[in-house]
């Protein structure tokens, strides 16, 4: 085992914070390598919750490395935050954290347009982004010339290119309608004056982490890689206008993190045992009645970074098996197994009919996506409790028939199971992925 990837398969929120924070033991470095604040990963450590957005969630650990590589992007202001309310419950952050030079900085300025352009509609809806400012933030990536990097935080000409890149965002943005009050947050020197602060502070653990995990790949040590968002989310790939700006399925690894294929040996696609989705978009299966609310209730499916109600709705078997074979997955993590105990009946999306027609495949277009109608197949509920299964066979048999279903649809065994919060609420089942014997205490 080098590299195991832990990959949502859904619209994000499926739990993986969870999962990493449990196998991060087993590794010798944990990644995130995409993304940035617009995720919101809950850990629940013997009664405590930590809900990380940046930082990666194998940092409760003592004796692993926390990289966040190159395809991430920063808050410097939400970063120390979290370092900080990390620090004040113990948690030595800086000591166990690495930031890469290259990764690209969320300015002041890109939330202020991510707040402006979530107003605008796109096919008739707006996007309903985080407001974490990502979007713009990749956009000036990709565009070169506006872009900060963290290495630009400790470089000589700093303040110089702060201020540049400060001036022209203040003259388009008051283009874009913003307010005197807004344009004062991002005045040149203000920004500058922030970026010393932030540079200072941050200097201690910023270094080329993609030297560092070559390096890391070629000595033989295993790596756990920490998927953002979910694979319907993405970029290229995604229910697009309706994504994040990033590749958030799995084959964003090494693109964002710049550690090749060939280190990468199993990929854990991630979903819960129904949907959820939060923000815009179509979702075949959503359910907007009482047994939608139902889910959400039992599920507390509430937005770990934003506090929006989650949408929720039926398991999409075609959405996931899209997914997982776009992802690689080679194991499946079936989570939230426990809120469905609750159901007399419950249903999985097989197939879409679309105009008419019977599809098993999810569409390109979001427009045609939310023309889908799903076609389900029924399953009886195990209605019984199952948070204190601590093997398979504790299940009830309703329950492992739900399971073998999932398999079957999606073509990729599950090989954990969760029913509940707590890392303890965990099952691996017979078709386990291989992995690593736990290296540091817990
Ligand atoms: P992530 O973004 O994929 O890391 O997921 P989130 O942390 O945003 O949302 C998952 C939520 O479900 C968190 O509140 C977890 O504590 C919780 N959770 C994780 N696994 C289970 C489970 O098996 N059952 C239940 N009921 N909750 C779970
Ligand atoms: P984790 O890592 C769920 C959604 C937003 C919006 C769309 C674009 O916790 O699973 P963005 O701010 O990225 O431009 O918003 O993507 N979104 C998420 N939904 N979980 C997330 O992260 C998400 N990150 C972004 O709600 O629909
Ligand atoms: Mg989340």
């Amino acid at each position: 085992m080098t590299g195991c990837c832990v990959i949502g398969l859904q619209w994000g929120d499926e739990a993986k914070g969870k999962l990493v924070d449990l196998l991060a033991p087993r590794f010798d470095i944990v990644v995130r390598y995409q993304g940035g604040a617009n995720a919101g990963h809950t850990v629940v450590d013997g009664g405590q919750t930590y809900k990380l957005h940046l930082i990666p969630s194998g940092i409760l650990h003592a004796g692993i490395e926390n990289v966040i590589a190159p395809g991430v992007v920063i808050n410097p202001a939400t970063i120390l935050d979290e370092i900080d309310g990390l620090v004040a419950r113990g948690v030595p952050v800086p000591e166990r954290l690495r930031i890469s030079e290259r990764a690209h900085l969320v300015m002041p300025w890109h939330i202020l347009e991510d707040v402006i352009l979530n107003s605008q509609k796109v096919g008739g809806e707006s996007i309903g982004t985080t407001n974490r400012g990502i979007g713009p933030c990749y956009r000036d990536k990709v565009g070169r010339t506006q872009a900060i990097r963290v290495g630009d935080l400790v470089a000589a000409d700093r303040d110089e290119r702060i201020r540049a890149v400060a001036t022209a965002k203040s003259n388009w943005l008051a283009g874009l309608g913003a307010t005197a009050e807004d344009l004062a947050t991002i005045e040149p020197e203000r920004v500058a004056a922030l970026c010393g602060e932030w540079g200072t502070r941050l200097k201690p653990m910023i270094t080329d982490t993609t030297e560092r995990l070559l390096d890391a790949c070629e000595a033989g040590s295993d790596l756990l890689f920490e998927g953002a968002q979910g694979a319907l989310l993405d970029i290229d790939h995604g229910t697009y206008p309706f994504v994040t700006s990033s590749n958030s399925s799995g084959v964003g690894v090494s693109a964002g993190s710049g550690v090749p294929g060939r280190w990468i040996e199993s990929v854990i696609g991630v979903c819960k045992a129904y949907s959820t989705r939060v923000g815009g978009g179509p979702f075949p299966t959503e359910l907007t009645c009482a047994t939608g609310d139902r889910i959400r209730e039992l599920g507390r499916e509430f937005g770990t970074t934003t506090g929006r109600p989650r949408r929720c709705g039926w398991f999409d078997a075609v959405a996931v098996r899209y997914t997982a074979r776009l992802s690689g997955a080679t194991h499946l993590s079936l989570m939230m197994m426990d809120v469905l105990s609750h159901f007399e009946e419950l249903k999985i999306c097989v197939a879409y009919e679309l105009d008419g027609r019977l599809i098993r495949r999810l569409p390109s277009s979001a427009e045609e996506v939310r023309r889908c109608i799903p076609v389900y197949e029924t399953f009886e509920g195990w209605n019984e409790p199952v948070d204190d299964a601590t093997k398979e066979s504790d299940f009830p048999s309703l329950a492992i028939e739900y399971v073998r279903n999932i398999e079957r649809l999606v073509g990729v065994p599950v090989g954990i199971l969760s029913v509940g919060p707590d890392r303890r609420q965990t099952i691996f089942t017979a078709n386990a992925p291989p992995l690593p014997e736990p290296v540091v205490a817990g």
